[in-house]
């Protein structure tokens, strides 16, 4: 969820950078097609027992926890090394080691990672895009957070819609898709950052909620058919926060801000009487990882609240490096053995750990 600071010689680097980018993001999606989340390798379900049909296009909507490269090189630790070090093997964009949430979701549909909406019009075959689009971008909220260039979950929705208004997609691609909407703290860590008082919390936490049931059905509106709800995962339980007691996992705020969600979600689906929005459930997904340190025949995490990369000083995160290059953060040996990759973002096999329990007739 979180990105770095701007710096202020962004505009005149960006069009250098972005032009970089693009060709490398070019060479990573075509790599991908033949690679190893290609599903061409996959023998992909006829029906995925999740969503109940077979879908053919995935959007997706959020902060980065599902980011797959919108959010620009120039101040996201996503684009440095060593984030992506897992996979592809260099840095791409994500705020991991190697795959995150869209990724693993594409895989068990049986498509191809959505093109980042930041790339729509480089590439070149419509059968790219008519796969579907990543439009979440890291550090965004339903608000303006303190990322403040970062398009909120309401104008990456306005991107989608301008793309149905120009017919990019018919009602039956519309029909046979399925969306991913994933916002779960940074409109919190923001308020925090601003001195946001406990007693303010949970009027903070109705409104975010009843923006994201708002942005969850104009998606549906617009045609999808089913949309993916991300509910938050237990705040407190970020490396950054936790004591030497652990952490608490049943938070009365992020208890708060799930049980709002879930019943909102009830609701909208009882009212068009469909089963049109569905639970993403990270809060007992993590917890269900702390509490056995992994997740049995998937992944072992000896100490599962520990994070693989993390800043050697206070005010130092993961990627940061000094004047000299000389890094600021320390890296452990084995990623696969942590579940936190920094203070916030998860590993590849943290994700995987959490796609094989909410997903279980997958195969990772
Ligand atoms: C996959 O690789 C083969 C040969 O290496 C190539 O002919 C084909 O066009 C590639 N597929 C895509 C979709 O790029
Ligand atoms: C989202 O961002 C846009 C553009 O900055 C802003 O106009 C809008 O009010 C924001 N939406 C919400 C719900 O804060
Ligand atoms: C979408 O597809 C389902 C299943 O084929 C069908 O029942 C439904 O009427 C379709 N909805 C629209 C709006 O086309
Ligand atoms: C929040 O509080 C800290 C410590 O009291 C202070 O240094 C900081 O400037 C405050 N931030 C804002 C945005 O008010
Ligand atoms: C969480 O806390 C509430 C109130 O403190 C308690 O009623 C509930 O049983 C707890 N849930 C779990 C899973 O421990």
């Amino acid at each position: 969820m979180n990105i770095t600071k701007t710096t202020p010689w962004f505009l005149l680097l960006l069009c250098l950078i972005l032009l970089t980018v693009y060709k490398f993001q070019i060479g990573l999606d075509y790599k991908r097609v033949n690679g190893s989340i290609s599903p061409s390798s996959e023998q992909p379900q006829e029906e995925s027992i999740m969503f109940g049909f077979k879908p053919k296009t995935l959007f997706v909507f959020g902060d980065s926890y599902a980011d797959t490269g919108n959010t620009p090189a120039t101040f996201a630790a996503s684009w440095r090394f060593p984030y992506g070090i897992t996979f592809p093997g260099k840095p791409a964009g994500r705020f991991t080691d190697g795959r995150v949430s869209t990724d693993y979701l594409a895989k068990y549909l049986g498509l191809r990672t959505p093109i980042a909406y930041k790339w729509r019009r480089l590439v070149l075959p419509r059968k790219v895009v008519k796969n579907g689009i990543n439009f979440a971008y890291g550090g965004a909220g339903v608000f303006e957070t303190m990322f403040k260039v970062v398009p909120n979950a309401s104008v990456q929705i306005n991107f989608f819609e301008q793309l149905v208004r120009k017919k990019v997609y018919s009602q039956a691609d519309l029909n046979s898709s399925v969306a991913l909407f994933s916002i779960v703290g940074n409109d919190y860590i923001t308020y925090d950052r601003l001195n946001g008082t406990s007693q303010g919390r949970p009027a903070l936490i109705r409104r975010v909620v009843r923006h994201i049931l708002l942005d969850v059905k104009k998606i549906r509106d617009l045609g999808v058919r089913k949309v993916w709800v991300a509910l938050s995962p237990p705040q407190k339980c970020f490396p950054s926060l936790i004591t030497p007691k652990g952490c608490d996992s049943n938070d009365t705020s992020t208890n708060l801000h799930n049980s709002l969600l879930r019943e909102g979600l009830r609701k909208l689906n009882d009212e068009r009487n469909d089963k049109s929005f569905l639970v993403f459930d990270l809060y007992n997904a993590f917890v269900s990882v702390f509490k056995n340190k992994g997740v049995p025949g998937v992944s072992k995490f000896p100490e599962p609240l520990k994070a693989c990369c993390v800043g050697l000083k206070r005010g130092n995160t993961c990627g940061d490096v000094g004047k000299n290059g000389e890094k600021l953060f320390s890296l452990c040996k084995d990623p696969k053995s942590f579940f936190f990759w920094d203070n916030v973002h998860i590993t590849d096999q943290g994700w995987r750990s959490v796609f094989s329990l909410l997903l279980p007739d997958s195969q990772y």
